[in-house]
């Protein structure tokens, strides 16, 4: 089947980068990335920096994302924050990533309403799922992959109006554990494998065919300028979810450019 997905990368910048901070990276960041075609890029700075951030990015091509949000509408819950209000600043929002799985207790399940919460408001969600280098030692990522995917997206109607591009709102990101901040990157071939015999047919199941094989699913674990070519050359690899390289404004716009350069 010809490869209709367009490559997507996005910078996580998990708990880096005051306002004032993100004023110095985000025209960096815009300069470079302007002529990069072909290619959709977004970033998601902390909470306290989306609406510098979404000014800084004005009249460009480069999406804004959150992090994270809750599930709840509005109410008495301090400290969070409703999926409108993130839909009021960003177009994404990461959802499960594993350092909130494993720092702020979310689940499966948890996963499962924040995505629910997230497309009702017409946010694309960036699931993010993989094995801890345990599970991944004692050979159970395909069964840890399987559950991510089945629980995590369970009992959600995805919109089959696939827009234009053949895209689906829903972005998958796999990023095994072990390789998160490690300098350690799984090898693009194992990383393919992964989506191919795991997330892609798992997602058949939810979905059916034509949307699985539309749904953009990232690599993520210590890519950076010098490996990110590996992942996308990869047939069943879309794209990218960058955390220390999208701190640096010349590591993340070389990474966008490889994407660019894969298609
Ligand atoms: P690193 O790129 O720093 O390994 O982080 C990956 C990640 O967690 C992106 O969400």
């Amino acid at each position: 089947m010809s490869r209709k997905r367009i490559p997507f990368v996005a910078g996580n910048w998990k708990m880096y980068k005051t306002i004032a901070e993100a004023r110095q990276l985000v025209p960096e960041l815009v300069r470079g990335l302007s002529d990069l075609r072909g290619v959709e890029k977004a970033i998601c700075p902390p909470f306290t920096a989306l609406m510098a951030v979404k000014a800084l990015l004005e009249g460009t091509d480069i999406g804004l994302g959150a992090q994270n949000l809750y599930w709840e509408k509005e109410g008495a819950f301090t400290g969070e924050v409703s999926p409108m209000m993130v839909a009021e600043l960003c177009q994404y929002v990461i959802i499960g990533h594993s350092e909130r799985r494993t720092y702020f207790a979310e689940t499966d399940q948890t996963v499962n309403r924040k995505v629910k919460a997230a497309l009702e408001v017409g946010l694309i969600p960036i699931v993010c799922i993989g094995e801890t280098l345990a599970e991944n030692e004692a050979g159970q990522t395909q069964a840890v992959i399987t559950r991510q995917v089945q629980a995590g997206l369970s009992d959600i109607q995805l919109k089959q109006d696939v827009d234009v591009n053949g895209t689906v709102p829903l972005i998958i990101a796999y990023e095994p554990v072990w390789a998160i901040g490690t300098g350690k990157a799984a090898t693009g071939e194992f990383a393919n494998r992964v989506v191919q015999e795991m997330i892609r047919p798992t997602l058949s199941t939810l979905f059916g065919e034509p949307a699985a094989s539309s749904i953009r699913v990232l690599y993520g674990g210590s890519v950076k300028a010098s490996n990110a070519a590996e992942f996308f050359n990869q047939s069943e690899i879309d794209g990218a979810l960058v955390g220390g390289a999208s701190l640096k404004a010349q590591e993340f716009i070389e990474i966008v450019r490889a994407a660019a350069e894969s298609v």
